[in-house]
């Protein structure tokens, strides 16, 4: 079983949150944390099951490094991969386009094949106008908010990896 939260990040932030997580996830769930400037499309491949981070920029846009690995996706086939998401974002100040990267990954990933639909979260304690990262009236993933909710964050790390270890074990069947 090769599992990893690969991450991407511009000013620390999510790196910071991919730290918290990998602690609060263990001892159950044992991930190797991966830059991903360090992967390419392809690689993803390897991996059993990714737990993506990954941060808005730029107005809706993804994070650098994961939107290479986005414009090489067409064609790699990802049916052999489990997906999770977070995403960071700020509702405060883009509050139109807030977590607009987790929704635009989590849909390429799938559309390679990948499995998802594991650690959806509600909107509930959000406020926000629009958001690519909502399907089916859900986060598709942790939306975490350190720019305006950064107490929330630890709560929410904490939760959601609860969610996660009662899934694992039926993540870890279906890889073997
Ligand atoms: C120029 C700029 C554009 C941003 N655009 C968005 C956005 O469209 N939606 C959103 O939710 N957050 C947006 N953010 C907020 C970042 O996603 C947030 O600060 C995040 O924590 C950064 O993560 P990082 O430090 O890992 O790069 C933007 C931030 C900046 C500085």
């Amino acid at each position: 079983m090769k599992a990893a939260l690969i991450y991407g990040s511009c000013t620390g932030n999510t790196g910071c949150v991919a730290e918290m997580m990998i602690e609060r996830l263990k001892p159950e769930i044992e991930l190797e944390t991966v830059d991903v400037n360090t992967l390419s499309a392809e690689d993803l491949q390897e991996y059993d099951f990714a737990l993506c981070g990954i941060p808005t920029w730029d107005v809706g846009e993804l994070e650098y490094g994961w939107q290479e690995i986005y414009d090489n996706l067409d064609g790699v086939d990802l049916s052999n991969v489990t997906v999770a998401m977070f995403g960071l974002g700020d509702q405060g100040t883009y509050d139109e386009t807030y977590q607009d990267a987790m929704g635009i990954l989590y849909k390429k990933l799938i559309e390679c094949g990948a499995t998802g639909g594991i650690g959806f979260t509600s909107t509930e304690t959000h406020e926000f106008e629009g958001s690519l990262g909502v399907i089916d009236g859900m986060f598709c993933g942790l939306a975490l908010d350190e720019d305006t909710q950064s107490e929330l964050t630890e709560e929410r790390i904490l939760e959601w990896s609860a969610s996660l270890k009662e899934a694992w074990p039926g993540i870890v069947s279906s890889a073997q």
